[in-house]
């Protein structure tokens, strides 16, 4: 055994990681994302993104982490070869630190309701009515405590290491979320209403196929959906054991982050067309989609109370696999300051979960306190700037700074054939030049066009 955590199989990394990456980018991002942006247009356009963009990212993350066996900060110092490189390296390592733990701070708080709308479904279901309304309504004290709950859940997996924690509840909770997605999926498919939405949902319009606004949104999507740029993969690329191929193993983790983003879409665009049947709303003025907390906490809870008896249950169902997705993802943002402050001071794991985890709630609390200025704030500089950023140093030193000699090297353990590959023919100019490329395209169409 060695020192440092590691997962104990292939198939554990893969989960953990899917687990990371599916999240609740994956089930309300994506499927609002397709519906306004011409349907399986956009899925393609993801799709394309995803393999050409995020993936080779993925992979320089993950071979880096592996490589350097150590957080973002120390590996990207540990590839630098020249002291200004070190000192870039490091700074970004702690950007990206900052960042991520910014990111679970908002995404705590929208897990906690997601767990309070579980609870309300058991509320309805026992007849506690006013319970039921004091859940779904918008309090600094129910945002509090849910927030709390569900980072007491993140922190309480954290603390026991990389697979007594992390993977044991990824590979219990991934397959729950699987099996409660495809229940959901046929049964929503089996109500009226619901074949508009595959219409909706399966026929391209390529007339959006182009705009700029479409690339852009799938890139984004894309980026956040894999957890990209903040160290999240990196660290778990350190994890991974030096015989396992990780070309095939990044592949596999977003092929899974894909497949389940598709299956999200099967079923939020029938469910809201469904919704639609029942006489709920589900266009805004503008004739467009509802998408955003609009969709998730207006038009499918009402979509379930049009159901009657049976949508508590149904209800119940979705807010278990949302919470499943959230919280198979804040442990891997969590895992990122964490490893940090092992590696870097005397703290153990256990100890090192707690402070951190409290100094997120800390966050977390200021965020809802000032809920109006900061939340929305916060979101953009992370995920709309932030992540981008950060995506660029990474393929700057996956590229430009470590040799490649050494990349290859790290490769070539577990993949010994890897010289001759497609992969390897590609991937370095791609990381290098083309991703660059389109990352500060991105970058400047969102920000500055
Ligand atoms: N990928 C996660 C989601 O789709 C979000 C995430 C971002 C996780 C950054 C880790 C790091 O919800």
């Amino acid at each position: 055994m060695s020192a440092r955590g590691q997962f104990s199989s292939r198939l554990g990394f893969i989960i953990a990681a899917a687990g990371s990456a599916v999240g609740l980018g994956n089930i309300w991002g994506f499927p609002t994302q397709v519906a306004s942006n011409g349907g399986a247009a956009f899925v393609l356009v993801y799709l394309l993104l995803t393999f050409v963009l995020a993936y080779p990212i993925l992979m320089a993350e993950l071979t880096i982490g592996r490589y350097a066996q150590s957080n973002m900060a120390n590996a990207l110092q540990k590839i630098s070869p020249t002291s200004l490189g070190k000192i870039v390296g490091k700074t970004a390592g702690l950007w990206g630190l900052a960042v991520v733990s910014l990111i679970l701070s908002f995404y705590a708080i929208v897990a906690g309701w997601m767990i309070a709308h579980c609870l309300q479904a058991i509320t309805e279901i026992i007849g506690w009515h006013q319970a039921s309304q004091w859940l779904i309504e918008f309090s600094i004290t129910r945002n509090l405590i849910f927030c709390i709950l569900f980072s007491l859940l993140t922190i309480s997996i954290v603390c026991r290491g990389v697979s007594d924690g992390i993977e044991r509840w990824s590979t219990r909770l991934m397959p729950m979320l699987l099996i409660l997605i495809v229940s959901l999926i046929l049964y929503v498919s089996s109500l009226e209403g619901a074949s508009a939405g595959w219409e909706a949902y399966l026929v391209p319009d390529f007339s959006k196929i182009l705009t700029p606004d479409l690339l852009i949104s799938a890139m984004g999507q894309a980026f956040f959906s894999l957890s990209l740029g903040v160290g999240t993969m990196l660290i778990y690329g350190s994890y991974i054991n030096k015989k396992e191929n990780i070309v095939l193993l990044g592949a596999s983790v977003a092929l899974v982050d894909i497949g389940i983003a598709i299956l999200a879409g099967m079923l939020i665009i029938p469910a809201m067309y469904v919704a639609l049947h029942n006489g709920v709303t589900i266009f805004t003025d503008a004739g467009e989609l509802i998408d955003g907390d609009r969709l998730i906490f207006t038009v499918i809870p009402q979509l379930f109370q049009a159901m009657g008896v049976a949508g508590n249950y149904v209800s119940l169902v979705f807010f278990v696999l949302m919470t499943i997705a959230a919280l198979t993802s804040s442990i891997s943002m969590l895992e990122v300051p964490v490893a940090f402050t092992i590696e870097n001071s005397k703290l153990n794991r256990y100890k090192a979960s707690w402070l951190i985890g409290s100094i997120i709630m800390l966050l977390s609390s200021t965020l809802i306190f000032n809920f109006e200025h900061l939340f929305g704030f916060v979101i953009s500089l992370t995920t709309q700037y932030s992540q981008p950023l950060l995506g660029l140093v990474l393929c700057i030193y996956a590229g430009w700074v470590w040799r490649r000699n050494s990349i290859l090297e790290e490769l070539k353990q577990g993949c010994p054939e890897i010289e001759s590959s497609f992969f390897w023919k590609i991937w370095p100019n791609y990381v290098r030049i083309v991703c660059p490329i389109i990352i500060i395209v991105m970058f400047y169409q969102t920000t500055f066009a």
